[in-house]
């Protein structure tokens, strides 16, 4: 391979979107517009890389004519459902619809601890737990891997806040970093092999998430033994001595020249590789590494297209929804019966349109377009994409076939008043509440936007039969919680969206989805009641400090012994549950054994989790491990759980290890973070490793 070859796969073009109009001349005729694009060398058979997002389906931000996709529910739905069987399929379907575009590395894998309520992403990442993360994360790589297109890893590490994120400096305790969002990256890693690893915008303790050698050669390449390639988020390289801290591929080239102006990369690392500045053996490693990505995954090995079966499709969406919806309450008004006469009034968040779906690159167009776009925009880069866009399932008309025989009416919710004279002379009601949430924003507050509180708040006041259905990306502050009869958080739920809110609202389907975010009380609950950098313009250099440490989420709540407005981990069924003969045993790690035994009338799926909770004379809350089960009326099943040995130690920063000190370690099953059901105890005996 000649020097030329070498750094013409260094570098990946984007093609237009909504902020590069022109298609650039570098990319040849033919090539499907992408995320990014990169030269392949065919005198040697290598093949070009052509990249798309993303994790909720294969997107097309208006640069490919009428070419929809599959668009899969928010990631937290995926994380609400605790089931890596449908992540896997949700990673397979990726695969299968990226290759059927040409498309050879699928920009997935977003494993983003969900840190704090307000990040505008959260909808594209997991979970709040590193554990839970990561066995989600792992299963939709492999599933994508397994079609024969890369995936990658994103966004590595701390990049859990968006405002000013090019400018965002993320202060973290080194330790804790290993033992929260870097944990989640290493077991990920480890499970699933991705072909390339995606680092961030930020900055973390000072130096940029794509120029840090502590973080990419120390950590990632040398301890964990990382063979693929690191590619930088768009328009996250600032200069070409990235190169010599561990970044390989610069993304997006275009991105970071509108960003950073001259110090484009490529040129100028071309100039240092003359001086003698880039030694030519990083070089090589630069190349090597995607050449290996490229070989292990076997995308040069590819035969005919595989056809893709969109109604297949349609029904892992739609599966996805089903189990990912999480009812929060339910004072016995649900479920509606299916041949009920009620007169049942359905308000607000154009449930007669669709389901709304998080904004910013990874927003798909599903097959037959949106029902409806409404234009946000806002300031910075990603104004453009901050729209309000309606998935065309609708909860209304859903509805509407499933109760046949009740009596369903609509109000837009934009009038409390008008709202509540519908609620008055209606038995049921079931009132929606949405939000905007888009990559590149975070949320000033918790609270629904446009009112709805207090649509929601003039229901309830006039019908003791009030059902709040939430479409949102993140936790939301509810103010008439305790004058609602049922909640459901429905997140994001993709283009099968209605169909599954009617299915569990009539209960067809057995609610079953528990939360992977803690919905605090209010933000003075949470490590940062303010956040820094809101309100400052666009590009205004923002320090965040991650104080909380690896105490993230309801390891927070355990450790500052707060009570939360709803757990992680919680979620409600038409069913019960009851769980019994748990036993702990000690040894290299720990290991729970119990047996969950469905006690209600209904078959239904339970998610046990089994917690740390002290170890060794300390109060630390860890989630060990979950299993989903689905159980017939009076069926058991045994379970066994065995932790990560990771997740019971510490990271020792200056022994560059994990240690288990030597003590007691409280295990407890429960049904959430704060539900306890069957405790525990071991002994464990030190251990460094
Ligand atoms: C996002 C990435 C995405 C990339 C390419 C960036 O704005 O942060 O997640 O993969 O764009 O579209």
């Amino acid at each position: 391979m000649t020097d030329d070859e070498r750094f013409a796969m260094l570098f990946s073009l984007m093609g237009v979107n909504g902020v590069i109009q022109a298609r650039d001349p570098r990319i040849p005729a033919g090539v499907p517009m992408s995320a990014g694009y990169v030269a392949g060398v065919p005198r040697l058979g290598v093949p070009a890389l052509i990249m798309s997002d993303g994790s909720l389906g294969i997107t097309n931000p208006g640069y490919r004519e009428g070419d929809t996709a599959t668009a899969l529910p928010a990631w937290l739905v995926l994380g609400s459902s605790f089931n890596p069987k449908l992540a896997r399929e949700a990673g397979a379907l990726l695969g299968r619809e990226a290759r059927s575009r040409q498309f050879n590395v699928q920009l997935a894998g977003g494993i983003n601890l969900a840190r704090d309520p307000r990040n505008g992403r959260n909808f594209e990442y997991l979970s709040e737990d590193p554990w839970q993360s990561a066995v989600l994360a792992a299963e939709t790589i492999n599933g994508v891997q397994a079609e024969g297109v890369i995936s990658t890893i994103k966004h590595y590490s701390l990049n859990v806040n968006e405002t000013n994120r090019h400018w965002l400096n993320a202060i973290i305790d080194p330790a804790a970093h290993r033992e929260s969002d870097l944990l989640a990256f290493q077991i990920a890693i480890e499970r699933s092999q991705p072909g390339s690893v995606m680092c961030g915008y930020n900055k973390v303790n000072g130096v940029a998430a794509c120029g840090n050698d502590h973080l990419l050669d120390e950590v990632l390449k040398s301890q964990w033994g990382y063979k693929g390639w690191v590619m930088s988020d768009w328009g996250a390289t600032q200069n070409w001595d990235f190169a010599l801290k561990g970044l390989d591929q610069e993304s997006g080239a275009q991105f970071d020249t509108m960003m950073w102006g001259d110090q484009y990369f490529v040129d100028p690392l071309k100039l240092a590789y003359a001086q003698g500045k880039l030694p030519k053996a990083r070089l090589s490693d630069m190349v090597r590494r995607i050449l290996r990505s490229i070989y292990a995954v076997g995308i040069d090995q590819w035969g005919p297209t595989p056809k893709v079966d969109m109604a297949r499709h349609n029904q892992i969406a739609l599966d996805i929804a089903r189990q990912g919806i999480v009812l929060l309450k339910n004072d016995g008004v649900l479920p509606l019966a299916a041949d009920t006469p009620a007169r049942i009034a359905v308000i607000g968040g154009f449930a007669q349109l669709g389901v709304p779906s998080g904004a910013g690159s990874s927003t798909v167009l599903p097959p037959g377009g949106y029902a409806s776009v409404v234009t946000v925009g806002g300031s910075g880069i990603m104004a453009g994409g901050r729209n309000l866009y309606l998935l065309p399932s609708s909860p209304l008309a859903e509805l509407k076939m499933l109760l046949p025989k009740a009596q369903i009416e609509f109000d837009p919710g934009m009038n409390p008043a008008e709202a509540a004279l519908l609620a008055r002379r209606s038995d049921v009601v079931i009132v929606l509440g949405i939000r905007v949430e888009s990559e590149g924003f975070d949320s000033p507050s918790l609270a629904l936007p446009w009112g709805q509180d207090a649509v929601i708040q003039a229901v309830a006041a006039v019908n003791p039969n009030t059902i709040v259905l939430l479409e949102t990306g993140n936790p939301v502050t509810m103010p008439w919680k305790d004058s609602v009869k049922a909640i459901i958080q429905a997140w994001y739920p993709g283009q099968a969206g209605g169909q599954a809110i009617a299915e569990v609202i009539t209960g067809k389907v057995n609610p079953s989805g528990h939360l992977p975010i803690t919905f605090p009380a209010d933000l003075a609950q949470t490590p940062r009641p303010e956040l820094a950098g809101l309100g400052t313009p666009w590009g205004t250099p923002t320090t965040v400090r991650y104080n909380e440490g690896a105490e993230v989420g309801y390891r927070w709540f355990a450790k500052t012994g707060t009570q939360p407005l709803y757990a992680f981990g919680h979620g409600l069924s038409y069913t019960t549950f009851v769980y019994s003969n748990l036993s702990i045993t000690g040894g290299e790690s720990l290991t729970a054994t119990f047996t969950v035994t469905n006690t209600g009338q209904r078959e239904g799926a339970d998610v046990p989790q089994v917690y740390l909770t002290h170890a060794a004379g300390d109060t630390r809350m860890r989630l060990l491990g979950f299993e989903r089960v689905e159980l017939k009326p009076g069926e058991s099943c045994s379970l066994t759980v065995t932790a990560d040995p990771r997740l019971i130690a510490r990271f020792d920063a200056r022994a560059g290890a994990w240690r288990i000190a030597e003590g007691n370690y409280s295990v407890v099953l429960g049904r959430s973070a704060v539900a306890p059901v069957l405790t525990g105890a071991v002994s464990l005996k030190p251990r460094l490793f």
